[in-house]
Formats: structure tokens, C-alpha cells, sequence
């Protein structure tokens, strides 16, 4: 068999739902990989004859072998600290009344204006590493912590330059109607006509976003204003996600649904009528208990009826300084069993195949099955529920992107 690296005593949780066991998974597997992709999967004992002498085998001891996690929702590019916040919250103001206030999202877009290139970049890659020190290998950033033309570009490019200098994949998503920037206080059309006139084409003219993302909130931007920025996304022919349904129901996420968003992300507020919109239009539900967990929310996604529906539920950290300075995959995994109540494989499965598709790669990544990108993570566990149950030991041995190791 002609291929560049075979492993073997390893047990594989596939995550390819054409298998019908949990997590698709294969005891006493082996896995070849060939130019970057998986070549083979499948039970040892059916692997086809091979070379021991030309091939290199990879031992897995017994492990467990994840593919690559995925992080589809990120702000992890961002200037200062909200710790001040954290302590006003603790006094008793609310994520609402802060921003209100003129902090908030606003707060860091002041630090983020200030942070130039080298260290936005730092700060990135320090986070970066800390994902891949858990298995992570696919990482969205969003831009929206510039609301200006100039710092929306610098954070878009930093995403660029480390997604080609850093081994993780890099997905860019262009935010610039995070949060009403102070210059468009009151004309919040205004500051939507320039985000559709001149951020959006000139950025994605640039090649720097991959998507767009709006903030649909009562303290973000209204049904109409979202409306908007898709239609100029459309004519980029760029794909549209949505911060939808996080603290009211808006109806955000019938909107997206009509504009085939990859995902509605957030949706603690998301009603049946949302949930069937999603079913047809193919939408991905992306929950972030990270968020929920921080501002301490109670009211939580409508996870039962995603199942009812269907719906592919991702699951990510939206790592920001706000509302979940929290830049762990793996904590995401535990919070979404224990405050969302999925199971351990729909965890997985949620940051992994769903994630995926939340990205548009799900012809890519998010399994390990045959043609796939050989992104793997090889766990020292005895069961996959293990990556749920338990949180710190960092158990990841070996991360492979692209079919190259690129933990150590
Ligand atoms: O996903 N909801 C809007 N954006 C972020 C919060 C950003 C911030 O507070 O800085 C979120 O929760
Ligand atoms: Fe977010």
C-alpha cells in the first residue's frame, strides 16, 4: 500500500455517522493516512496487507483517536482585559447595563484600536497555543472589536497572518456590526451604511473574511439592519452566521435561516418557530455555554427541541473578554453536558462534524473517514466520554494536522 503513515493499536471514535455505533467508533482500529488525508479507516483486522519496512507506524498504545476539535466560535483577537467588568457584575451591574453605559463591547474596541499588529498577533498566538495543547486544530476569529474600517482590517489581516503561521486552521469571520461604535451614537444606519459601503467590499475585495456575522440583539443591531449586511454579504457571495436569540428572541434566526446561514449561534431565547426555520434551511445551532455559564444566564437553548428537529448542534467557546474569557475547547465539551444537558457524544459531535459544517468544511473536516484532512488527536483515555467527563488533565498526546504532528 502506497501510503505515508499508518497507526495502529488504536481504538477511533470516527464520528462518521454512517457507522452505527456511538461516536462511530472503532475498537482495535488502524487509520492510513496518504498526502494529507485519511486513506484508510477501519477494524485492524480487515486493514490490507502492507510493508512494515516502508511504511512508519504510529503506536497508539491503546488510546483513542479523536479528529481534530474544532473551535467555530471565537473572539480571540482582542486588545485589554474586561476584569474591571467581571468585579461591576459582582456588584450587581448587568452585561446589559455595563454596555449600556458605554462599556462592554465598546470598552474593548477602545483597547483594540490602540493594539497594534505585533501584538494583537502575540496575544493571539499565545491563545492559538493553548487550544492546540488540547486537540484543537480548526479555530473561527471574528473581527468586531475595531467597528472602524482601519482596526477591522488590522484584526482580519493578524487572523490571516497567523492563520499562515501558525499550524491551526484559521477560518476569518468579518463582524464589524458587533456593537454601535461611539462616533454613530443614535444613527445606528448610518453606521450601517458604512459597514455595507465600505468595510464589507474593500475587506472582502481584500480576501480577509471567510464569512459575515452580525450581532442581533436589542443592545446589537435590529432585523432590518441585519437584513442589510446579509444582502451585501450575498453579493460577495460570502456565507452568513448570526449572534441570534442570546439574551431575546428577536426572530434572528428565521432571518438567517432564509439567507442558508452556515449557523445561528447563542439562541438561549430561540422559540419552534426558529428551530423549524433552521430544519430547512440546514442551519447549524451553535451553543456556547461558555457565555451562558459567565453571565450566569438561566434560561437555556431549546436543546430537546433541536433533537426533535434534527438540528446539527455545534458547540464552541465564543472565547471573548465579556461575556466567556474562558479560551477552552475542552471546558466547552463539559459545561455543554452539564448545563445544557447533551450527552457526552453530542458534545463531541459538536465540536467536531457539526462544528465543521458550522464552518462550511464538513466536506473536510470533522471525521475520520476516507478522503477527509487528517486532522487527528490521539487522547491517553480509556472511553471518548472520558473528553466530557473530566476537565485539566490536558490528555491530548499527539495533534495531527493535514496528516503532519503538530503537538511537540
Ligand atoms: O458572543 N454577543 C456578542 N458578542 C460576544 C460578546 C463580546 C463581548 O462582550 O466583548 C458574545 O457573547
Ligand atoms: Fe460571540
Amino acid at each position: 500500500m502506497d501510503w505515508d503513515l499508518l497507526w495502529l493499536d488504536i481504538n477511533v471514535a470516527t464520528l462518521d455517522p454512517a457507522r452505527t455505533a456511538a461516536y462511530g467508533a472503532i475498537e482495535d482500529a488502524a487509520v492510513a493516512i496518504k498526502d494529507g488525508k485519511i486513506a484508510w479507516v477501519g477494524p485492524r483486522s480487515e486493514l490490507p496487507e502492507f510493508d512494515p519496512f516502508s511504511l512508519p507506524i504510529q503506536r497508539g498504545d491503546g488510546n483513542w483517536l479523536t479528529p481534530g476539535l474544532i473551535d467555530c466560535h471565537t473572539h480571540l483577537l482582542f486588545g485589554g482585559s474586561r476584569a474591571n467588568e467581571f468585579e461591576q457584575r459582582l456588584h450587581g451591574a448587568s452585561y446589559q447595563q455595563i454596555a449600556e453605559a458605554g462599556g462592554g463591547i465598546l470598552s474593548t474596541v477602545q483597547a483594540t484600536r490602540k493594539a497594534d499588529e505585533e501584538q494583537l498577533f502575540q496575544h493571539g498566538r499565545i491563545r492559538l497555543n493553548a487550544l492546540l495543547r488540547e486537540g484543537v486544530t480548526t479555530v473561527e476569529i471574528k473581527s468586531g472589536y475595531g467597528l472602524e474600517l482601519a482596526t477591522e482590517q488590522r484584526m482580519l489581516e493578524v487572523a490571516r497572518h497567523l492563520g499562515r503561521l501558525h499550524p491551526l486552521e484559521i477560518h476569518t469571520t468579518y463582524l464589524g456590526a458587533h456593537a454601535l461604535p461611539a462616533e454613530f451614537k443614535d444613527d445606528a444606519n448610518g453606521y450601517i451604511d458604512s459597514v455595507i459601503n465600505s468595510q464589507l467590499p474593500l475587506l472582502a475585495d481584500a480576501g480577509l473574511m471567510d464569512a459575515v456575522d452580525v450581532f442581533c440583539e436589542t443592545i446589537g443591531f435590529d432585523l432590518a439592519q441585519t437584513e442589510r449586511i446579509f444582502q451585501a454579504a450575498q453579493r460577495h457571495n460570502l456565507p452568513v452566521k448570526l449572534h441570534a436569540e442570546q439574551l431575546s428572541n428577536l426572530g434572528g434566526s428565521q432571518l438567517a435561516a432564509r439567507y442558508r446561514a452556515l449557523s445561528v449561534d447563542h439562541i438561549e431565547c430561540l422559540d419552534e418557530a426558529g428551530v423549524a426555520a433552521l430544519a430547512d434551511a440546514g442551519t447549524v445551532a451553535v451553543l456556547l455555554p461558555g457565555a451562558f455559564y459567565f453571565l450566569r444566564e438561566t434560561r437555556k437553548p431549546p436543546i430537546e427541541l433541536l433533537r426533535q428537529y434534527g438540528i446539527p448542534m455545534a458547540v464552541a467557546s465564543d472565547y471573548n473578554p465579556g461575556s466567556s474569557p474562558l479560551c477552552s475547547t475542552l471546558l466547552m465539551l463539559n459545561m455543554s453536558c452539564t448545563l445544557f444537558n447533551l450527552t457526552p457524544e453530542e458534545a463531541l459531535a459538536g465540536v467536531t462534524r457539526h462544528a465543521a459544517r458550522a464552518l462550511g468544511q464538513q466536506h473536510r473536516l470533522g471525521q475520520i473517514t476516507v478522503g477527509m484532512d487528517a486532522d487527528l488527536v490521539q487522547w491517553a483515555i480509556r472511553h471518548p466520554a472520558e473528553l466530557a467527563w473530566q476537565y485539566g488533565t490536558a490528555p491530548a498526546v499527539e495533534v495531527m494536522k493535514a496528516g503532519k504532528f503538530i503537538t511537540h
